[in-house]
């Protein structure tokens, strides 16, 4: 059994990869920066969630003390330079810092697909800016790239689902662009896998599914699996425009924003072989088709939202627990 730190376990990804590391007999400790935020973590029996500022060195060297090994899922997808730069570079620093302190050498960092320092959208461009900062460290560093992530509990197909639901017709920006989407146990099992097997240090690998969609296809599987099938409508580039600013500037969490936009002007698929970076096939492991996938946690019970992810918010509400 190893001591894991899991820096976003309370996120998506991280749910899922707490999951997946208890079952493996690891221990874990997931900092948050408010305990409501692990409601769907706090019940597996070899994991401890502490309240923590991560942004602090002190206090990170502090809660590294003792782990073998730092997961590190802490992003954000919507923001402006700054905040990217904050989430995506400095804490990547701090954590590199912590990691030098703490005498933690093993780190597994999530980045995302289509990270580059030329990329079109500030979030990919600071995530590469991040990997950088990591890569000059003196780490047993892993980096894994996902593409867009989908499954129970995803804000992806369960939000494609619902917008069905609601209107009679989908208005989609960024329709044609084209995904690989993967699913998040296999995120999860990738992640597991790179920890289990030291041979992973030093590579950087891009996890994606085994089937190529465009947008607009995806938005018509969620409709279907959900029960409520709409015409997707590809808005032109400017109106899409104007929708994801529109969006961005209204209260709460935005579904869409003109960086969002922007990220969607090159695919989101894995690279060329000729690019020299594999996909988590290089490891044997073999990802799971979203055709399969899709039906098991987005049904037309609850329009979109199937039985596994009512289980989820029952949880999450404390009425529920494995
Ligand atoms: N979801 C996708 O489709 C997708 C696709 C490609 C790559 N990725 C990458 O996969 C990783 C996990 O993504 P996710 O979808 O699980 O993200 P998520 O659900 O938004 O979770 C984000 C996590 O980061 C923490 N966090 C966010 N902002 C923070 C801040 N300012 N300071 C400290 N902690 C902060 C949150 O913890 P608390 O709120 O508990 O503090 C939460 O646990 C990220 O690196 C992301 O870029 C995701």
């Amino acid at each position: 059994m190893s001591n894991i730190l899991v820096l976003g376990g309370t996120g998506f990804v991280g749910r899922h990869v707490c999951e997946q590391l208890q079952r493996a007999g690891h221990r874990t400790t997931v900092p948050t920066r408010h305990p409501k935020h692990a409601d769907q973590v706090r019940h597996l029996p070899l994991l401890t969630v502490l309240t923590a500022n991560i942004h602090d060195v002190n206090e990170l060297t502090q809660l590294m003390a003792g782990h073998d090994a730092v997961i590190n899922l802490v992003a954000i997808l919507h923001g402006n330079e700054r905040s990217f730069e904050q989430v995506h570079v400095t804490l990547p620093r701090t954590i590199a810092q912590a990691c030098e302190r703490s005498g933690v050498k093993r780190l597994v960092h999530v980045s995302a697909l289509g990270a580059a320092t030329d990329a079109p959208s500030m979030y990919q461009r600071s995530k590469a800016r991040g990997e950088q900062v990591l890569q000059a460290a003196p780490l047993d560093l892993t980096v894994l790239r996902p593409s867009v992530i989908f499954g129970e509990g995803d804000s992806f197909l369960n939000l494609f689902a619902r917008v069905q639901h609601w209107l009679p017709v989908f208005p989609l920006a960024g329709a044609d662009t084209r995904f690989q989407p993967v699913w998040v146990e296999d995120v999860a099992r990738a992640i597991v896998h790179a920890l289990d097997h030291p041979t992973s240090v030093g590579q950087t690998v891009e996890l994606v599914g085994p089937e190529v969609f465009t947008l607009r296809e995806l938005a018509r599987m969620a409709g279907q699996a959900a029960g409520c099938p709409r015409p997707v409508l590809g808005l032109p580039r400017a109106l899409a425009y104007f929708q994801a600013l529109f969006m961005e500037m209204a209260p709460g969490v935005p579904l869409m924003s003109t960086d969002n936009l922007s990220a969607m002007e090159v695919p989101n698929v894995a690279s060329p072989a000729s690019a020299g970076v594999t996909t988590q096939a290089s490891w044997g492991l073999k990802p799971a088709s979203l055709r399969a996938v899709l039906p098991t946690y987005i049904g037309p019970e609850a329009g979109g939202l199937g039985p596994r992810n009512r289980l989820l918010r029952l949880r999450a509400k404390g009425r529920w627990s494995a």
